[in-house]
């Protein structure tokens, strides 16, 4: 599903005043014509090594933000990255070998009762909800899923090749599908993250509500982005895991009171999506609905990453109606529906 992501459209963050949300779609028709020439022994790498990203600058809308540079070069940036090669083979193929160095066991033992036996209470013992509507858990990746990551994007920025901002509020980070990890979040989201998301979210995660993913890194520092204004996400849930690295004062997640109004109030209102702050531990993943408000608090020191993936329905449209119970799906069906593969727990 994010292939299409990858290649053809772009979904990106965007903050109005209030900071609600729209999504936008950017054409990617690449111009082929404006490719640099290939290297004797036909390196993109070497091409794209000599690329001059442009400049980042917006704070909110700033999704195309250098849009002409990003189309012109997809395919080009595509086969550089693949040259370019990964540092953890793990990380970029959905399989056994990532789901036993990269998921917990805990988490495989609580999605395999869910598949075989539709029983969800294993998967809802891994998360407190430690604000309405807002889901807690430190079982679900391994201390290894964050170190490899971050190696990999020292790597990646590192590599001389130019990365686009993530979203229209946030600079700094990288959009994953684009540098590789496309199979792996494939796999990833279709098997765990989808049928996590509709458990916790019944009401807003039908048959086809999170069918396709936008997955990326955002990165907090005093030289960098310190901040996010307040803002729904373009998706109908949210997975937050924070990478660390390692200590920082300040920049908590402040979530705002916001059960909607009209045909799209949530069944308990605004004690389905309450307000407080949640101040992040290395390795912590939040899962909430997109629309329910937040924003970053200002990082006072040291540096925090977070791997972010939206989850929506195919063209990024995103439900914010929410399902009677009668039209809710079953466990069975949350679980049944993801790809099978061969598990080795
Ligand atoms: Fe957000």
């Amino acid at each position: 599903m994010a292939r299409r992501l990858a290649t053809r459209t772009l979904l990106l963050l965007s903050c109005s005043q209030e900071g609600s949300l729209r999504i936008l779609r950017a054409s990617t028709e690449v111009c082929r014509g404006s490719l640099p020439p290939f290297s004797p022994a036909g390196s993109a790498l070497e091409a794209a090594r000599q690329l001059v990203g442009p400049k980042v600058t917006k704070k909110k809308d700033g999704e195309f933000e250098g849009g002409e540079f990003w189309e012109a070069h997809e395919e080009l940036l595509k086969r550089a990255w693949q040259e370019h090669g990964p540092l953890h083979a793990d990380l970029y193929s959905f399989g056994p070998n990532f789901e036993r160095r990269y998921l917990t066991s805990k988490l495989r033992a609580a999605a395999r009762l869910a598949r075989e036996e539709g029983s969800e209470e294993a998967a809802k013992g891994l998360f407190e909800e430690i604000l309405p509507g807002v889901f807690a858990s430190e079982d679900l990746f391994t201390e290894a899923f964050r170190k490899d990551v971050l190696e990999e994007l020292d790597r990646i920025n590192s590599a001389g090749i130019p990365t686009r901002r993530p979203n229209g509020m946030n600079r700094y980070g990288v959009i994953l599908d684009q540098v590789g990890f496309e199979e792996a979040l494939n796999g990833l989201v279709g098997a765990y993250i989808k049928p996590l998301g509709g458990m916790l979210f019944p009401e807003l995660v039908g048959d086809h509500d999170a069918d396709e993913h936008y997955a990326f890194t955002v990165k907090y520092e005093p030289s960098g982005d310190t901040e996010l204004a307040k803002h729904g996400d373009a998706s109908v849930v949210t997975l937050n895991l924070c990478l660390g690295p390692a200590t920082w004062k300040g920049g908590a997640l402040r979530f705002f009171a916001s059960g909607g109004s009209g045909i799209y109030a949530l069944p308990k209102g605004n004690a389905s999506a309450g307000s407080g702050d949640v101040n992040f531990q290395p390795g912590q993943v939040l899962l909430h609905r997109g629309q329910h408000k937040h924003q970053a608090l200002p990082l006072l020191s040291g540096q925090r990453a977070n791997l972010i993936i939206w989850l929506h329905a195919e063209h990024g449209v995103v439900r914010v109606a929410p399902y009677p119970p009668e039209q809710q799906l079953m466990a069975k069906q949350r679980w049944q529906q993801m790809p099978r593969l061969k598990l080795d727990l």
